[in-house]
């Protein structure tokens, strides 16, 4: 038999998303443009109107309620609300305001997160995250929108996955401007943390209640090929770059390697009052010639991979948990999914990451929400709209929502604030 595994009372549940992946007609930022190009989003989709989310919020959050949902995460377009520099759009703050309203009627507890992936078209002119005028410009959007928005909010969460924007855009030129350029890189990396902690203080002076606010850093969970020095030596180096340089940043304050020196920064230090974690998989790291003289090597054919290749490796979201009590911040989950057309292994990828939550609270960490990527199938950024990481489909020209059976699994477990009995002896050993 099973045994149940139950959650904290006030354990979150929900989902997350993104403003660009859902809403529809995002048509001033960066990704809009150079979707439009042609050849950059491998199925050849755009994103276009998404799931339409922009004008049905009110009826995916009902749904979500009645898929036992108690929270939802998702993020403000600044391309809307700042279309042009220096001019506010009060019309789309409003349109933020019935979002925020229709999740408090609909008892879900928001997350909202202030920059997920797109820029507006008129700061990528500018250099996007390259131009030393980053972090004032995220510093006064971030103020602008906690006086706006006020008390509605209880979670803020400043920047999506700060490794993922220059390692993908000015490494791996996987997002738009689709450059490979190292030293580009690192002056986004740096502007990036530094821009963490002004957005920090800039709503934590704006709001005008305590609300709660922190990073969301997506983990991966580095190990080396082998147990040569060499292969070592760049895991240490991509663990540095992808955990440990923002991680340490906001804890010490300083812009350590591979962007700084270690130089320290006034008021980043300690701007944070959560961690919010995403995890998909491990990263398996050899030494290689090239960018940061290292390589990640492709995960076995023979081990269990999602649609985008990437290997479920739920171990690794508990070590990443664990790593994390040493920062002595609470932990919420704020992604964890996977990209499949088999929604059994959906179902069976929620509920052994659970245990791994489950495991990791066991062991004193404090984690206090599981919000799963995603609620709807999306537009999954250069890959189209082919990946799909939804609980719930969209179906047929009116983009009908479905709820797959992994929507109900989560709802057994939201509403039982735990794994259940029959879910473990189900899906796990
Ligand atoms: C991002 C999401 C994305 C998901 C799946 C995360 O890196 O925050 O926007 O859809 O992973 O790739």
């Amino acid at each position: 038999m099973g045994e149940a595994l139950k959650f904290p009372d006030g354990f979150y549940w929900g989902t997350a998303t993104a403003s660009h992946q859902v809403e529809g007609g995002c048509r001033n930022n960066q990704w809009w443009a150079w979707e439009q190009e042609g050849g950059n989003i491998k199925d050849g989709t755009t994103s276009g109107i998404a799931c339409d989310h922009y004008n049905r919020f009110d009826e995916d959050f009902a749904l979500q309620r009645e898929l036992g949902h108690n929270s939802h995460r998702f993020s403000i377009e600044w391309s809307r609300i700042e279309p042009e520099e220096g001019r506010w759009d009060g019309k789309e703050v409003d349109h933020y305001k019935r979002v925020l309203e229709s999740l408090h009627k609909h008892g879900l507890t928001p997350f909202v997160t202030l920059h997920h992936f797109t820029n507006p078209i008129w700061f990528e002119d500018q250099g996007g995250w390259t131009s030393p005028k980053a972090p004032d410009l995220l510093e006064r959007f971030a103020g602008h929108m906690a006086k706006e928005l006020g008390d509605a909010v209880p979670f803020w969460l400043t920047i999506n996955e700060p490794p993922v924007l220059p390692a993908a855009s000015y490494i791996a030129g996987v997002h738009p401007p689709a450059k490979r350029d190292f030293r580009l890189a690192m002056k986004a990396a740096k502007n990036i943390l530094l821009s963490l902690g002004r957005m920090h203080n800039a709503i934590r002076a704006n709001a005008p209640h305590k609300p709660i606010i922190g990073p969301v850093i997506n983990m991966t969970y580095v190990m080396p090929a082998s147990d040569s020095d060499d292969d070592k030596e760049a895991a240490q180096s991509f663990d540095q770059y992808w955990n440990g340089y923002w991680l340490d940043g906001i804890r010490d304050g300083i812009i350590g390697p591979p962007a700084g020196d270690g130089e320290s920064v006034d008021g980043l230090k300690g701007a944070w009052d959560i961690i919010g974690l995403n995890y998909y998989s491990r990263s398996v790291i050899a030494k290689a010639g090239g960018v940061m003289g290292l390589r990640q090597i492709p995960p076995p054919m023979d081990s269990e991979r999602s649609t985008m290749g990437w290997e479920v490796y739920p171990e690794g979201f508990y070590q990443n948990m664990l790593r994390l009590k040493q920062y002595g911040k609470p932990v919420y989950i704020t992604e964890n999914g996977i990209g499949t057309d088999d929604d059994g292994q959906r179902c069976s990828y929620v509920v052994r990451h659970l245990r791994e939550v489950h495991r990791a609270i066991q062991n004193g960490v404090d984690v206090r929400s599981y919000l799963h990527w995603s609620s709807t199938d999306n537009f999954e950024w250069a890959e189209g709209y082919r990946q799909k990481f939804g609980l719930i489909a969209t179906e047929g020209d009116d983009l009908k929502r479905v709820p797959k059976p992994s929507a109900y699994v989560f709802k057994e477990m939201a509403e039982a604030n735990a794994v259940t009995e029959g879910l473990a002896e189900q899906y796990l050993e």
